[in-house]
């Protein structure tokens, strides 16, 4: 994509800035963005263009300002005036209809009007603008004194550094993460072998008090802001007060109520507990407050709680079941994980019958048997966990099988691992189910139409044992199965020849499920071996040692992983399947990129102004001689390639590093 050129006033850079932050305020506050990402990602990059070319010229609220550059060395403590009071708890509707009750005789009689609202799980955050802009956010601590963490919430991008006015403003309100970016989260950490996080609010929580805010930037975190700190000087009502800093840029919840009379607070808790679920983030509850400043002043507060004020907190989302029996899962890797089969049973809106129990020392800790009587809940409000047996029955406790359930072979405890895994591989018929599954999968092979239902129909069928037979089914097969018609037939049959010419071969051996050999690690292994029957040539023409200490030479591969692959091209079963498959045609060539050969080999480029052809041809052209493409001229750059009306900026940056500037006729005879 076309840079844009760097901005030629400072009063343009400024207008940038401000027009960054009406998107923000679109995106955030009135969920109603009126331009793409793309459209955004690129007025950013002229900023940040526009900035590194005037330093001079940056103000400390600019968009790119977000993330500091150093680690702190600690928090500083904030002591503050008004203190941040939590709120009293309620269970039950008699609870909060007595709270009611409280605050009714304290305004003698008078019917008060409520705000109702979402009890948000996140982290408590109080945020200062001086003058509109965000001066200072601190943590609860113990109400009194909490922490800076200001430098950690200018990553947030729903907070807006700067408001629409340059007013003084103390506002409350709680950062959280939305589940789905947690399970996001959550799934990169575990595919990077890392401990996944236990819930959002804990999450947010931990993050919010990380040192580095380069590491805050992160995780995506999200803010609704409730209260304004001395609410009376800016309206007269608390829900009023919310639409004044919402007008001046601040995110509120679009789900507060006004309600009156005890029937609305009934109402709420029944339609909030239904539909708790359905909301982006998590609640724990909702708060129930009285709108008037001037009757939260005559209610007051005790020395811990408002008493305009109260939470009801809804039911645990802990329930106790019965466990019916013990299943074993087998995976592609062969692990074998215990999973409790349950009788069905309601959790947080959902009906919840397996839960895995992950493995068998958990099993151990756990002492369960069929019959037992367990406690769930979901954890972050997603996966099932057993907390515990709460009632034993006088049945045999669970252990660890000694054999394969699905083929008989030895199982065998993985190194370091509580995982208990099948040795048959490929002869197994469990971890072929899921083998040929993994193989068609999104980013690999991706064969459409081909699911874990007709897998597991063509194996049955015996049609189809290991990955290499999909590339000899015919149609006329397919049709004779159920779930099967001529068209579907014909359709299966075509994507799976097309997976064929579409794959690389990085994609083909991250397809292969070896063990620790994702579509990252793949990718150098591809590179150097070109094809899958290169690298079982290079296998055969040397001996294990030889073998990895080829492959350890790549970057990104370490012993490990070598042994791994090792492993995998000389075990029988495997080597049978690859050399299947290439003698069918599925042998692909890894495309080259960027040769180290070529005329313009490492040598960086940068390509400005209009030329004859489009941009993106120019650039492919460089690419083909060995050339990279540089976004900026640096000291780095070894020529600018500049068409007509190039603007001053990189002719200034060229002089500056002294980088030769050359046209396309230039350029011709530099690749010829
Ligand atoms: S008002 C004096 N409103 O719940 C009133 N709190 O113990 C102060 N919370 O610490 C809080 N959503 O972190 C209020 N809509 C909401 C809230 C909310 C979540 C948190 C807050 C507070 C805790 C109550």
């Amino acid at each position: 994509m076309a840079d844009l050129p760097v901005l030629a006033t400072r009063d343009a850079y400024l207008a940038l800035c401000n027009e960054l932050i009406e998107h923000d305020r679109r995106y955030y506050v009135e969920a109603a963005p009126t331009i793409a990402d793309v459209e955004y990602d690129r007025m950013v990059v002229r900023l940040r263009a526009t900035e590194a070319a005037h330093p001079d010229w940056v103000v400390a609220w600019s968009p790119t300002r977000r993330v500091g550059h150093e680690p702190l060395s600690g928090f500083v403590k904030v002591v503050r005036s008004v203190p941040m009071l939590s709120l009293d708890n309620t269970y039950t509707e008699d609870d909060l209809r007595a709270f009611h009750e409280r605050v009714r005789k304290g305004l003698d009689g008078d019917e008060p009007v409520y705000s109702i609202e979402l009890k948000i799980d996140g982290f408590g955050i109080e945020l200062t603008y001086v003058g509109g802009e965000l001066t200072v956010a601190a943590t609860r601590g113990d109400g009194t004194t909490g922490e800076d963490v200001t430098a950690n919430v200018r990553t947030i991008r729903a907070i807006p550094q700067r408001l629409r006015e340059q007013v003084d403003l103390v506002v409350r309100g709680e950062i959280y993460m939305a589940k789905d970016v947690f399970a996001r989260m959550n799934a990169e950490r575990v595919a990077a072998g890392e401990e996944p996080f236990k819930n959002p609010r804990n999450t947010a929580a931990g993050s919010i008090k990380l040192l580095d805010p380069r590491e805050v930037a992160r995780r995506p975190m999200s803010a609704i802001l409730y209260e304004v700190v001395d609410g009376e000087r800016v309206a007269s009502g608390h829900l009023a007060s919310l639409d004044v800093i919402r007008r001046l840029g601040i995110p509120t919840s679009s789900e507060n109520q006004r309600a009156t009379g005890w029937d609305a607070l009934a109402a709420a808790v029944v339609a909030w507990t239904d539909r708790r679920d359905a909301l982006p983030f998590e609640v724990d509850g909702l708060v129930i407050k009285v709108d008037s400043f001037e009757q939260r002043g005559a209610l007051g507060s005790t020395s811990k709680f408002p008493r305009w004020a109260i939470a009801y907190k809804f039911p645990a989302r802990q329930v106790t079941t019965l466990v019916k029996e013990i299943e074993l899962n087998i995976g592609r890797t062969g692990a074998v994980t215990p999973v409790a089969i349950l009788e069905p049973v309601e959790v947080s809106g959902t009906t919840v019958q397996r839960v895995s129990l992950h493995n068998w020392d958990q099993v151990a800790r756990l002492d369960i048997g069929d019959g037992d009587r367990v406690l769930i809940e979901k954890a972050g409000e997603i996966i099932p966990q057993v907390l515990g047996v709460t009632a034993r029955a006088a049945t045999p406790r669970w252990t660890a099988p000694a054999v394969c359930p699905s083929c008989g072979a030895a199982l065998e405890r993985e190194e370091d691992k509580v995982v208990l895994a099948c040795t048959n591989r490929l002869g197994c018929p469990a971890q072929r189910l899921a083998a040929v599954e993994f193989f068609a999968g999104r980013g690999l092979m991706n064969i459409d139409g081909l699911g874990e239902k007709i897998v597991a129909q063509l194996l049955d069928a015996g049609l189809v044992a290991d990955v290499a037979d999909l590339f000899v089914l015919t149609a006329e097969q397919l049709e004779k199965l159920d779930r099967f018609a001529e068209q579907s037939a014909k359709n299966l049959v075509d994507s799976i020849a097309q997976s064929k010419t579409k794959a690389t071969f990085a994609r083909l051996l991250a397809a292969l499920g070896i063990a620790h050999v994702g579509g990252v690690v793949a990718r150098p292994i591809a590179t150097r071996y070109r094809s899958l029957s290169n690298l079982l040539a290079a296998a055969d023409a040397s001996t294990s040692d030889e073998l990895v200490a080829q492959l350890t030479e790549m970057e990104g591969v370490g012993e490990v992983i070598a042994r791994a692959v090792d492993r995998f091209v000389r075990d029988p079963h495997a080597r049978a399947v690859m050399d299947k498959l290439i003698a069918r045609g599925v042998d692909p060539e890894e495309p080259v990129t960027a040769p180290a050969t070529g005329p313009l080999a490492g040598k960086t480029l940068v390509v400005t102004g209009t030329l004859s052809v489009p941009r993106g041809e120019i650039q492919a052209r460089i690419e083909a001689a060995g050339g990279k493409i540089g976004g900026s001229v640096t000291k780095k750059t070894d020529y600018l390639v500049a068409g007509a009306d190039t603007g001053k900026t990189k002719l200034d940056a060229a002089a500056k590093h002294g980088v030769p500037v050359i046209d396309e006729a230039g350029l011709q005879a530099l690749l010829t």
